[in-house]
């Protein structure tokens, strides 16, 4: 972070405090307010984080209004029509595109780190076969630290970086493990000879007593999902992932922590919310009702799908999924599938209504993704586990630079407290 040239100035009664404030390559200036507290005794109020920046970072650029997404400065859509997830993932944990062999290492050295430590196998067979395929992934992905002791040490450079490898490469083989426990059926080992989408759905969809060929325009459908999820700035469970590693807690329990907090459907579980609404609303002379539950303030029903708390325009990664969506569709043959014509339809009448123009509530990224995700076979319990396996790259990048950073802190918000000032303790007969 550069000097500040410019300071704003802070009046309290008749105290004025000075504030530096500080700039960053694009995006609004910050003010920077972390001597406040000593200088003037108060706190900043900012419930949400609406206005507050939480830390330094070079990663992911999000122009909310233009309703831009840029990693490392390559903007999403260039990336997602020239480039491929594992080469997005090299770009976000290092800060550059690789070379030719750069990226052939890099693919390799996850490659060879696709497979689990067979003991974990019995860690998911402590699951009830109900389970939610998230909750699995929550206590595997925790469990991990118990697994891979070589790689714990968050003051060791070697050890973040195997972590990271290990999980970048060990994810989908728990999400798909997850999965097959969940139907039942026996899991399917990596199969290192396939890319790491192919890879995915082969260990979803293959089963030992049949050969499983992966279908190419599959292959690459997947692959743009995960490139399009990989990061997005300082969202809630990437939040979440700093602040428990901010403690110094271990990458894999930091990890595992990011996947509790996507999980809810205000984040990551809004495109399984968002594909059983659309399934819920059936035919597209339904619409009118849902808009209207939207739009009442005593329901709390929302439109999945719609509305960010950074985008003011269209999700850039809600333009890329729904060009996949038609292609994907259209290449299986599917294109007259019912979701997708109550999808575009929501979405047409959902963009001329005042209420959502008025609030700028466009659809988001998840509101195409699980239209494919269908399409594929998936059934909607999977959308947040492919979310987050293909999320744990930022977490992992936002969490090595965290660590990297000389000024991090342990995350320790404080608080304006309404609660009743002190009091004697009653005994039980006065209460
Ligand atoms: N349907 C109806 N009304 C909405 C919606 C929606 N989907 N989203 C926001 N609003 C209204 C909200 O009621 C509020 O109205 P008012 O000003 O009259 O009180 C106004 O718009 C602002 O909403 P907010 O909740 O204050 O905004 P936020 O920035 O705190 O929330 C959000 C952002 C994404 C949680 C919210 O838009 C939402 O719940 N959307 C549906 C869930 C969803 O699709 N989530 C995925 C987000 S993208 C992927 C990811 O982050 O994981």
């Amino acid at each position: 972070m550069a000097e500040p040239t410019r300071t704003a100035k802070l009046t309290i009664d008749d105290k004025v405090i000075e504030l530096p404030i500080q700039s960053g390559s694009i995006g609004p200036d910050v003010l920077d307010i972390r001597k406040l507290y000593g200088q003037a005794d108060v706190f900043t109020f900012d419930p949400g984080f609406t206005s507050t920046a939480a830390c330094e970072s070079a990663i992911t650029y999000i122009d909310g209004d233009k309703g831009e997404l840029l990693h490392r400065g390559y903007p999403i859509d260039q990336l997602a029509e020239k480039s491929h997830y594992l080469e997005v993932c090299y770009l976000l944990l290092y800060g550059e595109l690789p070379t030719a062999v750069q990226l052939s290492d890099f693919v390799g050295r996850v490659t060879r780190h696709t497979m689990l430590h067979e003991q974990i196998h019995n860690f998911f067979r402590g699951f009830r076969r109900d389970a939610h395929p998230m909750a699995t992934m929550v206590g595997v992905v925790g469990a991990l630290s118990a697994f891979y002791h070589d790689s714990t040490d968050i003051n060791d450079a070697w050890h973040r970086e195997v972590s990271a490898i290990r999980m970048i490469a060990k994810l989908p083989t728990i999400a798909a493990m997850a999965y097959k426990y969940s139907i039942g059926q026996p899991f399917v080992y990596p199969k290192n000879s396939l890319s790491y989408a192919g890879n995915f759905l082969h260990m979803c969809f293959a089963v030992p007593a049949e050969d499983y060929v992966v279908n190419p325009i599959l292959e690459k459908a997947m692959d743009r999902i995960m490139m399009l999820h990989a990061d997005h700035e300082q969202n809630a469970s990437t939040s979440t992932v700093r602040l428990a590693g901010s403690s110094g807690a271990n990458p894999f329990a930091c990890i595992a922590a990011g996947i509790a907090c996507l999980w809810g459907p205000a984040h990551g579980g809004a495109n399984q919310a968002c594909l059983e609404m659309l399934r819920e609303i059936g035919t597209v002379d339904r619409i009118p009702e849902f808009i209207a539950r939207a739009k009442d303030k005593n329901d709390p029903f929302r439109l999945m799908g719609f509305g960010h708390r950074v985008y003011k325009n269209f999700d850039p990664r809600a333009k890329v999924m729904k060009e996949s969506a038609d292609e994907v569709l259209g290449l299986l043959g599917i294109e007259n599938n019912p979701t997708l014509q109550v999808a575009k339809e929501l979405e047409r009448i959902a963009l001329s209504d005042p209420y959502f123009v008025e609030k700028k509530l466009y659809p988001n990224v998840d509101f195409y993704s699980g239209i494919i995700l269908d399409a594929m076979g998936f059934p909607t319990s999977m959308f947040t586990p492919i979310f987050a396996l293909s999320r744990t790259v930022g977490w992992i990048s936002q969490w090595k630079e965290m660590i990297d950073d000389p000024t991090q802190k342990i995350g320790r918000p404080r608080q304006l407290y309404t609660g009743p000032q002190r009091r004697d303790y009653p005994d039980m007969r006065h209460r």
